[in-house]
């Protein structure tokens, strides 16, 4: 667990991108998009988490996307940097939220392992709220795995978010909302040793 003055430091959002930029998420970004979002012409995609929106530049312009995030700081830069191509909001994705789109995908890059089971249930739940039948709900998190070298669960155990889970807690979280579940383990998306999980569930 990183100490509480990186934490705070990591709120800005110019610390926050250097630090991205350090462990390679914009290749992490891509990847998530061609591999699991998936867009295809015309839909709309919520990203729940957004942080400063960097994301967006694998989004292709054809898709109708959204970002909400309930870092102040975050959402501005996002807005300063893609608000004239896409929509920001200031959200609090585990409480209630009025979005009266109808979305056909929903994703979390790296947010769930930052909430309680209670607010990610919240937040599951409201996502699966928003979704059309036959659209899905993406997400990708760091995740304990019980073959793990000690340095990777030593790197989890520093994260930012104090939720880290493994596959079976991030399962749990959803598995009373979504039937169709399917996952991958992905060991290779950062430029630091740090395994993840992306969890892909289909509104049937
Ligand atoms: C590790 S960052 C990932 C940011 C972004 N998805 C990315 O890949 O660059 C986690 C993000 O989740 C946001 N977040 C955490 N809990 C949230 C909540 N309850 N509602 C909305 N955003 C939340 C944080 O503010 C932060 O921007």
């Amino acid at each position: 667990m990183i100490s509480q003055e990186i934490r705070n430091i990591l709120e800005f959002p110019i610390f926050f991108n250097v630090y991205q930029r350090m462990v390679g998420a914009s290749r992490a970004h891509k990847i998530f998009v061609e591999e699991y979002v998936q867009p295809s012409q015309g839909v709309s995609i919520l990203d729940v988490g957004c942080g400063t929106g960097d994301i967006v530049k694998y989004i292709p312009d054809f898709c109708n996307y959204i970002g909400i995030d309930f870092n102040k700081k975050y959402i501005e830069k996002a807005k300063r940097k893609y608000g004239y191509k896409h929509k920001f909001f200031l959200a609090d994705a585990s409480k209630q939220y009025l979005m009266n789109d109808n979305i056909d995908i929903c994703f979390c890059f790296g947010v769930l392992h930052h909430l309680d089971d209670v607010s990610c249930r919240n937040l599951l739940t409201n996502a699966y709220k928003l979704l059309k039948h036959g659209g899905y709900y993406v997400c990708i998190e760091p995740c304990y795995f019980p073959d793990q070298d000690w340095f990777k669960k030593m790197i989890l155990r520093w994260d930012r978010g104090v939720y880290v889970r493994d596959l079976k807690g991030y399962e749990s979280l959803m598995i009373d909302l979504f039937k169709n579940i399917t996952v991958a383990r992905r060991d290779d998306m950062l430029s630091i040793p740090y395994s993840m999980v992306a969890l892909k569930c289909i509104k049937e």
